[in-house]
């Protein structure tokens, strides 16, 4: 192991040199902070350890845990505190503290504590390391995220999964997860050993599609000079997963049907009827109830299907999934790659956490992955997410509209004051990061009479 990094962060100068003189007897390396915001700053270059005092000249010490957390749920942090209240110590484990200690403190306890502490991430470090590496690819927490939604979906796998029940339709726009669900699913049941067969509807002409799903007699049509075992009897057992199901023309639709009422299926130019026990997972990113009014799709296969439905929401309306989704690409990159990122710091998360996502998971592993490529760091900061910065608001039609409403000009003053904020009023800037001209800065200026702070 590498000598583990840990930053002090206290406005007293006594305390921060009793603590960096004993802990320096320990061979660790140490770094001091006197502000929050130093202290974030420092964090940067890779600490392993916080010592942070609870009241800091610019901020809280809850506040400031919660930052590091974010930056990387690796690095350990011990609170001190010279007024422990009870719901002080309980809030700042509830915000992932390792530990809260007392003012004063024995050092030597501190001390203690501290190797106490890293051998947790140590040993976190390389449980991780190996899950990553010889986990099973498909287990139930393959899925990551905190969203009641998504909480809700791996419960709901899981009961299925050891359930008889045979068909499940997942619902969700593209990229929020309807193929992984569908491997989760399988791989959690009682049918892992078995097959899992994937077709996607929409990829093959009708014709073929038949063939490919219920297998073909020899001489069935012209260039059947064999018989052939279709997905479904081949899958006997397991698991057949039919992708974009919205996709089927209506004559399969009806054979499909018959298919999961009577659990019996005919060959394509057969007589015989052959029975096989599979799962039908069927996946669609399409609205099926919209497809059956307007005629497209089956309602008596919508309700046959329907009994089970999984729903995967967008990754806009479960924000609190991005967190994890972020660091759970960035250990599997790091991973890939043999990089040694460490986390991603509290500007470049607000980034992502605020980014409409209209690729959803997909789209924000994308973003991930080139990002670690790129990124020169150790800590991925805004400048790793191009894409980010300069088209979050470019694509206006994703920008939410409130239930009740919005006022427009106080949405655009308050724009306009923070980008100006932002660049100390420099106003060449201040136009550049709404885009807009230096002259329609000037003249919104005026408009809302702002002045700039002397
Ligand atoms: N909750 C999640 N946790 C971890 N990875 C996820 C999650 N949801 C989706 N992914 C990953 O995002 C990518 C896209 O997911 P997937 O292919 O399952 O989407 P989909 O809903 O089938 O999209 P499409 O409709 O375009 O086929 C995959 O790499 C998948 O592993
Ligand atoms: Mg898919």
């Amino acid at each position: 192991m590498q000598t583990p990094t840990i930053l002090v962060v206290d406005d007293e100068e006594l305390i921060r040199w009793s603590l960096t003189t004993r802990l320096k007897e320990d061979g660790y390396r140490l770094l001091e902070a006197e502000t929050a915001a130093d202290a974030l700053k420092r964090c940067r270059d890779g600490v392993d350890l916080v010592l942070l005092d609870y009241r800091l000249p610019d901020a809280d010490g809850l506040t400031v845990l919660k930052q590091i957390k974010d930056a990387d749920p690796d690095t350990l942090v011990i609170l001190l505190t010279a007024y422990a209240s009870v719901d002080t110590a309980v809030e700042a484990m509830k915000h992932g503290a390792y530990h809260y200690a007392n003012k004063p403190f024995d050092v030597d306890e501190i001390a203690l504590l501290v190797e106490k502490a890293l051998e947790t991430t140590q040993l976190r470090r390389e449980v991780r390391a190996l899950r990553a590496t010889q986990a099973r690819p498909y287990s139930l927490d393959r899925i990551v995220g905190v969203s009641p939604a998504i909480a809700g979906t791996r419960a709901l796998l899981q009961k299925i999964a050891a359930s008889p029940a045979s068909t499940v339709l997942l619902t969700g726009e593209s990229g929020t997860g309807k193929d992984l669900a569908a491997k989760v699913l399988h791989f959690a049941s009682a049918r892992a050993s078995r097959p899992f067969m994937n077709i996607t509807c929409s990829a093959l002409p009708e014709a073929l599609l038949e063939s490919e799903l219920f297998g073909h007699e020899r001489g069935a049509f012209t260039g059947a000079d064999r018989q052939k075992r279709g997905l479904i009897e081949s899958a006997d057992g397991g698991t057949v997963f039919l992708d974009e199901i919205g996709e089927m023309v209506p004559a399969l639709q009806a054979k499909l049907l018959r298919f999961l009422e009577e659990k019996t299926f005919k060959r394509v130019g057969g007589s015989a009827d052959l029975k096989v026990d599979v799962r039908v997972i069927a996946a669609t990113n399409r609205n099926l109830q919209e497809e059956v009014r307007q005629g497209h799709f089956r309602e008596d296969l919508y309700y046959r299907l329907n009994v089970l439905p999984i729903v995967l929401p967008p990754l806009r309306e479960r924000r609190e999934d991005i967190p994890g989704l972020v660091h759970f690409y960035i250990d599997s990159y790091n991973t890939e790659f043999k990089k040694r990122v460490r986390g991603i710091d509290a500007d470049a998360m607000t980034l992502l956490e605020r980014y409409p996502w209209p690729g959803n998971v997909r789209e924000l592993r994308n973003a991930i992955e080139r990002a670690m490529l790129l990124a020169d760091g150790d800590t991925l900061v805004p400048g790793d997410f191009p894409a980010m910065t300069s088209s979050a608001l470019r694509l206006g039609d994703r920008v939410e509209l409130p239930a009740g409403g919005i006022d427009l000009e106080q949405l655009e003053r308050s724009l306009v004051v923070q980008a100006l904020e932002r660049t100390a009023w420099n106003q060449t800037k201040a136009a550049a990061l709404l885009g807009v001209n230096r002259d329609q800065i000037r003249y919104r200026i005026e408009k809302f009479q702002l002045e700039k702070p002397s």
